[in-house]
């Protein structure tokens, strides 16, 4: 197996850690989840956002199959294997969303990016296998596509054209960019379909936050100029929701020996700004810092009490920032800052030992292919090479492998996991053993993103 990028040594204490990149599609108001089947930790399940009960997304009708497939061939593998027999090949499924790495190539250097080590690899992917992956998985029940990184999708040399192929595939297709190629995104925008979005990671309210934090390789790209683009992308299509992500840093806070620049007093001006220039929605996250195995830390400050005062600063912003945006228009606190906020974040740190979710939902690098995006890159989270689900029966096989060989209630001990609780929900029905009904518990909502 291929070697992943991972290095560093990234500083470990009390820490949680979430996915930088978990996805963060079409945001919904916020709402308790209305699963049909229990969860099985109901408070944490209330405090997640609606895009991410991901429970309640696997119980609609076009994602329900695949879920009893995995579940009944689960049940019946921890069976043979109680009786020391082998188990049985995996059903011939794929998973229902992934994470694509486009490319690990990127035109910026963002003092805070999560992904610094893995960027700028000699690894590429061949665009006709990889097209051959995705075909192969859609054939057998992928549903979305996250455009992200590790490195800046639009930089892809075929990125158009791909989001075109994705999509006459039938895919939900969502991307995540740094926004230096609006040209690209204006292009690519005709393609999108309702509940498909563009999120841009901007981080900032001034042009000049926004060049010291992201060191565009441009000397001239301004935020202005990325903003400047939005009317054009919204006039090119109005379905394609577009969001301003925003990453809060403070002083503090670092990459490695990086110190990273503080943005938390720009959280108004951002919010201000991204209301201003037709995006529908601004998502406010916390910082996060790699933990010395690879996966992804928030280490937001060096004590409790400086915990305590930024996170007071940034209830502060958001308050100020909802009330001078237009109306209509979101401001999002993502999970992890809720969670962070509100002091819960411990709760999502205990996984089952078998992480469900690397069946459904996988992450495609040039550098191979993963179980998660919060060990994205890491050697023992690598199911196979990049191009793995060209030949779906070695991808099942690896699948079950992993499955089999991570253990999440140790390797996932510190994450707190966006996942857990459906995770959970999974394994219950696993060990349940009750049947499964064939009709989806749950109605379609149009949502495929997990
Ligand atoms: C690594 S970037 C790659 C995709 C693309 N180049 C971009 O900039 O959006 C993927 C996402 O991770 C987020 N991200 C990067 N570093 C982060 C960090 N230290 N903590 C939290 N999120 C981070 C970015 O804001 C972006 O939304
Ligand atoms: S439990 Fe699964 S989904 Fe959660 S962080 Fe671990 S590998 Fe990722």
């Amino acid at each position: 197996m291929k070697r992943a990028r991972r290095k560093g040594a990234i500083r470990r204490r009390e820490a949680g850690i979430f996915s930088a990149n978990v996805n963060e599609p079409t945001p919904q108001p916020d709402s308790s989840p209305t699963s049909s089947q229990p969860a099985a930790k109901p408070a944490e399940a209330r405090a997640v956002e609606r895009v991410h009960d991901f429970a309640q997304k696997l119980q609609q009708p076009s994602m329900w199959r695949t879920v009893v497939d995995y579940v009944q061939w689960q049940r019946t593998a921890r069976k043979l294997k109680a009786e020391g027999k082998q188990a049985p090949d995996m059903p011939d499924i794929a998973p229902l969303s992934i994470n694509l790495d486009l490319t690990t190539a990127c035109n910026y250097k963002c003092d805070h990016c999560i992904d610094w080590d893995i960027l700028n690899s000699k690894e590429k992917h061949t665009d006709d296998e990889l097209r051959a992956s995705v075909t192969r998985m859609a054939e057998r029940g992928l549903k979305s596509v996250i455009l992200i990184g590790g490195g800046e999708p639009t930089l892809y040399p075929g990125f158009v054209g791909f989001v075109q192929f994705l999509k006459t595939l039938g895919l939900a297709v969502a991307v995540v960019s740094n926004g230096s190629r609006g040209d690209r995104l204006l292009q690519a925008a005709p393609f999108f379909t309702e509940g498909d979005w563009v999120r841009l990671s901007l981080d900032s309210g001034s042009n000049d936050v926004f060049r010291r934090m992201h060191n565009p390789s441009s000397p001239t790209l301004t935020l202005d100029e990325i903003c400047s683009w939005m009317p054009k992308i919204k006039a090119a299509n109005p379905a394609l929701q577009l969001g301003f992500s925003f990453v809060i840093t403070w002083k503090g806070g670092s990459r490695g020996a990086v110190k990273v620049i503080e943005n938390i007093h720009e959280m108004v001006m951002a919010a201000k700004r991204a209301s201003d220039a037709q995006f529908d929605y601004i998502s406010f996250k916390p910082f996060l810092e790699r933990h010395a195995d690879g996966s992804e830390v928030m280490d937001p400050a060096k004590s409790e009490a400086e915990l305590q005062a930024v996170v007071s600063r940034i209830q502060k912003n958001l308050e100020e920032a909802r009330a001078i945006v237009r109306p209509g228009f979101r401001v999002l606190a993502s999970t992890n800052l809720r969670v962070l906020m509100a002091g819960s974040w411990r709760d999502y740190t205990h996984q089952p030992k078998v992480c469900h979710m690397q069946m459904l939902r996988q992450v495609v690098t040039p550098l191979g292919t993963f179980n998660c995006p919060a060990h994205r890159g890491v050697d023992k989270a690598q199911v196979g090479d990049k191009d793995l689900w060209s030949v779906p029966p070695a991808a099942q096989h690896g699948t079950a492998r992993i499955l089999d060989e991570f253990d999440a209630s140790h390797e996932c001990r510190e994450v707190t996991c966006l996942y857990n609780s459906t995770n959970w929900w999974l394994e219950e029905m696993v060990e349940a053993g009750a049947p499964l009904p064939a009709d989806a518990p749950g109605s379609e909502q149009n949502d495929w993103f997990l």
